[in-house]
């Protein structure tokens, strides 16, 4: 018999009779009422986590710009003089990365925190047939947390690799580490944002 027909039988009994079982009854109502040991877990994980932002807003408050200074930090042109690059030099253009760096690895913690809507209510698809709707893309990560926490993974791997770079000031690591960090990206875009579009087959999440 489960805990809660437990608590059920406790009440149709504790009509039916007024005997000696009836302590017993009593004392096991009062667990019911304080609440199941299970119970009262689930309740405590639920509400541990403050989740306040939606995994939108730290896709553009978070995410984005710290991949982007990333993107941004080594950029070659080609001018009339020749080329130039443009590469971190002084302490503080590799404080700045490692700012950065950090904030990728560990906004990925913050994207498998459970109840975090996708967007807010006035949010919605900018290309629709394209990318979904924030309300279809949540039911598709609340149907598959594997394949969501194995995306989000991928990310902190890729933000892992940035941070490497930045730690050993490898202007070349930092340039393999920005492309790994872009796929990273589009591996989870392809799945959620707009899949089918830009084309990874569907059978590959
Ligand atoms: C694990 C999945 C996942 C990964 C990895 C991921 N994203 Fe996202 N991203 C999403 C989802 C889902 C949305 C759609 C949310 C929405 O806008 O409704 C989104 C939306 C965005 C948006 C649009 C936000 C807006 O204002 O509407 C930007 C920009 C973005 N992501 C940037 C990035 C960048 C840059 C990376 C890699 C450094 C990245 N994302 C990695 C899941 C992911």
């Amino acid at each position: 018999m489960g805990y809660s027909q437990l608590c059920r039988r406790g009440h149709e009994l504790l009509d039916a009779t007024l005997t000696l079982s009836v302590v017993a009854i009593v004392v096991g109502m009062t667990a019911c009422a304080s609440g199941l040991p299970a119970r009262s877990e689930h309740t405590d994980k639920a509400s541990f986590f403050r989740p306040t932002a939606t995994i939108e807003d730290i896709m553009r408050w978070m995410v984005d710009p710290a991949a982007d200074a990333v993107w941004d930090a080594v950029v070659t042109v080609g001018t009339v003089d020749g080329i130039k690059t443009t590469q971190p030099e002084t302490d503080d253009d590799w404080r700045a990365l490692r700012r950065h760096a950090i904030t990728l690895v560990e906004a990925t913690n913050l994207l498998l925190i459970d109840g975090r809507r996708v967007a807010g209510t006035e949010s919605h698809s900018a290309l629709p047939g394209i990318d979904l709707e924030p309300g279809e893309i949540e039911l598709l990560v609340a149907d598959d947390r594997e394949t969501w926490t194995r995306l989000v993974h991928e990310l902190h791997d890729a933000g892992v690799g940035v941070m490497d770079a930045v730690v050993a000031t490898d202007v070349d690591g930092l340039l393999v580490a920005g492309d790994q960090l872009d796929l990273a990206c589009e591996n989870c875009h392809s799945v959620y944002w707009y899949p089918g579009y830009g084309g990874r087959p569907d059978d590959v999440p």
